[in-house]
């Protein structure tokens, strides 16, 4: 029995994942911090670039020892900087390859956000024009083969869903309630990946949790999750949300009795 199932767990993404039992998730969804110097709460968002990659691919290593044969990892990241452009989705890609996890597809998220833009460089000239990135990746990868056996009675994605998803261009803006964290994922991304890529009753890990949106969505679609996120304080968040989603599915419960 894995220890860490159903629970919000406030640690250290490396020592934490040491816990969970080999071969044990059929999905991880997660983010990790972007190292742009975002303001988190207990992690530090400006490392040496080597120290930082080196760092990730420890946990990429855990992540891939975790996963079940047909398991597959869900990577959201971006391109960060746009003055000094740092292509952060090929590095991944890259150390995701060198330890042997097919590299499925990538879904761009299309975040909208084009109409708040500021950075123009050149304006309409082509001395030294900037592309604002309006858009996130989602890089997708299996460890050891595409197929992730399970039931056909636990897919339940229906035919709309499936064939909306299948189109790798999402178009879902960014959250707006933030929680008090920087960098919050919206639920329906976490959603969509959630029903495309699992089956009911599937273990979801989220290792870089934040205030629980993959522990959340994966409780309303009927997964079970992991969650770590090394802040107490966002850890706190995500109890909360947890807490809310739970009070609100047994009063769904109770009105479809009465
Ligand atoms: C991009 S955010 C993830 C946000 C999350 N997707 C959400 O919906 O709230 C990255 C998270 O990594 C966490 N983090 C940073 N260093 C960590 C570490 N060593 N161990 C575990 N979590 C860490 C931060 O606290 C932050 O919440």
């Amino acid at each position: 029995m894995n220890p860490l199932l159903n629970k919000i767990v406030c640690g250290d993404v490396l020592k934490t994942m040491k816990k969970i039992p080999d071969n044990s998730v059929h999905l991880v969804i997660t983010s990790p911090p972007y190292n742009v110097g975002k303001d988190y709460d207990n992690h530090n968002d400006r490392m040496d670039y080597k120290e930082y990659l080196d760092w990730l691919m420890k946990v990429w290593k855990e992540t891939k020892r975790v996963l079940v044969p047909g398991g597959r990892f869900a990577l959201n990241i971006a391109p960060t900087g746009i003055k000094n452009f740092t292509p952060i989705h090929h590095d991944f890609a890259n150390q995701l390859r060198e330890i042997g996890m097919i590299f499925r597809t990538e879904i761009i998220w299309y975040k909208q956000t084009m109409l708040k833009r500021t950075a123009w460089g050149s304006f309409k000239s082509p001395a030294n024009p900037h592309i604002v990135p309006s858009w996130e990746y989602v890089l997708i990868f299996s460890k050891d083969k595409p197929r992730l056996d399970g039931s056909v009675k636990n897919a339940d994605i229906t035919k709309e869903e499936f064939m909306k998803f299948s189109d790798g261009m999402w178009y879902i803006a960014p959250e707006t309630q933030r929680n008090g964290h920087p960098a919050p994922f919206p639920e329906e991304l976490i959603y969509r990946l959630i029903k495309f890529y699992s089956y009911k009753g599937n273990t979801v890990l989220d290792m870089f949790g934040g205030t629980g949106t993959v522990a959340v969505v994966a409780f309303k679609t009927k997964r079970n999750f992991i969650h770590i996120d090394i802040s107490p304080e966002y850890c706190k968040t995500a109890e909360k949300r947890l807490e809310k989603a739970k009070r609100e599915a047994s009063q769904l419960k109770l009105s479809s009795i009465h």
